[in-house]
C-alpha cells in the first residue's frame, strides 16, 4: 500500500492502535485541530485528542472490559445499550478547541478528564463542548456518558 494512504488510515483510526513515524523529513503525527471524543451506539467513546501518550484511545462505556479504561469490544459481549445520542449538554463553542488533554482513571471509579473537549454522538451532532469531564467507566450511570456516583453503590471494580 502506498505509504500516504497508510498515513491517511493512521490519522482517523479510532483506537489510535495504528500509528506512524516518518523517515522522509515530512512531519511526523500531530495532535488533531481540534480535542473530539466521539460517543458509538451501544459501544465505547473515540477520542482523538492531543494526549501525552498518543492522539487516539477508545474508552469503555459498558463497564465489562478486561483492558478499562480502553475498550476490549467487550460491549458486544454484554449487549450494551448505552445511547450513542446523550441529551445535549453544555455547547457554547471553546475559546481554544484543541490543547493538551490529560486522562486519569479514578480506581473503581470514572474517567477524571482535564483539558479542552468537544463530544460529538453517533450522528456527529454536537453533545457537549467542556474543559474537564468525568465519563462513566461503569456503564450503570444513569446520566451517561457521565458518571452520576452509581458506580459507589454497585461496588463498581475497575
Ligand atoms: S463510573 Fe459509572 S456512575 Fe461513576
Amino acid at each position: 500500500m502506498d505509504a500516504e494512504k497508510r498515513v491517511a488510515i493512521a490519522e482517523v483510526c479510532p483506537s489510535g492502535a495504528i500509528r506512524y513515524r516518518r523517515n522522509d523529513g515530512r512531519p511526523n503525527e500531530s495532535p488533531p485541530p481540534v480535542n473530539l471524543t466521539a460517543i458509538r451506539e451501544g459501544g465505547p467513546c473515540a477520542v482523538l485528542a492531543g494526549r501525552r501518550q498518543g492522539f487516539g484511545m477508545t474508552l469503555c462505556r459498558c463497564g465489562a472490559s478486561k483492558d478499562k479504561p480502553f475498550s476490549d469490544c467487550s460491549h458486544h459481549d454484554v449487549k450494551c445499550d448505552a445511547s450513542g445520542e446523550p441529551p445535549t449538554g453544555q455547547a457554547d463553542m471553546l475559546a481554544v478547541r484543541d490543547g493538551p488533554l490529560n486522562t486519569d482513571p479514578q480506581t473503581d471509579g470514572p474517567l477524571r478528564v482535564r483539558g479542552n473537549l468537544e463530544s460529538t454522538g453517533g450522528t456527529g451532532r454536537v453533545l457537549a463542548r467542556v474543559q474537564g469531564a468525568t465519563p462513566c467507566c461503569c456503564g450503570r450511570s444513569a446520566h451517561k456518558p457521565f458518571c452520576d456516583g452509581t458506580h459507589a453503590r454497585v461496588c463498581f471494580k475497575s
